[in-house]
């Protein structure tokens, strides 16, 4: 009889600890974002108002990439964007921006072409990089 009892509550035990699984990992997302992303909050239809590309630069990328490109490593890796050869192709900078890249989140929704051109430009000539070629709104659009 008293084992009976024992089983039950074992089974009443991993039952709720079974049904609470889902709801720690529904907690404990929102946690492991935040600190992947520590400065951008974007939300649906949301737009940036900023149009020239140091202006973009300070209120979208700065905020993971630093000031100066430097990037940052701690809470998760920012890459430097700072004398980066990876931006030597301007396709690769224009397609990270618009669609992300694992913890980048993505801008395409919330920039025009010209806009995404702009900060993608001030990228690739300043912070240390001097890539001659200029990225256009035609170009961005392509890859959107
Ligand atoms: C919320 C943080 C965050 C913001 C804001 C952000 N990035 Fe990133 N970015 C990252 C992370 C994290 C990576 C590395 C992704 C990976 O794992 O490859 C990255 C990677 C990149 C890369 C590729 C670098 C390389 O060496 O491969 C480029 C280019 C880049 N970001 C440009 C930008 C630009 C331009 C902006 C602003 C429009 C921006 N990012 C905004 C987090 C961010």
């Amino acid at each position: 009889m008293k084992t009976q009892k024992n089983h039950r509550r074992v089974a009443i035990l991993s039952f709720a600890c079974i049904a609470l699984l889902p709801l720690s990992a529904l907690f404990a997302l929102p946690a492991s974002a935040a600190s992947d992303a520590p400065a951008v909050a974007l939300s649906e239809g949301w737009r940036f108002v900023e149009q020239d590309g140091e202006s973009l630069y300070r209120a979208s990328c700065q905020g993971c990439h630093m000031a100066k490109g430097e990037g940052a490593s701690g809470a998760g890796h920012f890459p430097a964007l700072a004398d980066n050869p990876r931006l030597a192709g301007a396709a690769y900078p224009i397609y990270n921006v618009l669609h992300g890249r694992h913890g980048m989140p993505s801008f395409g929704k919330y920039m025009s072409d010209a806009q995404v051109a702009e900060v993608v430009n001030y990228t690739r000539t300043h912070l240390g990089n001097n890539y001659a070629d200029v990225v256009t709104a035609e170009d961005v659009k392509k890859l959107r």
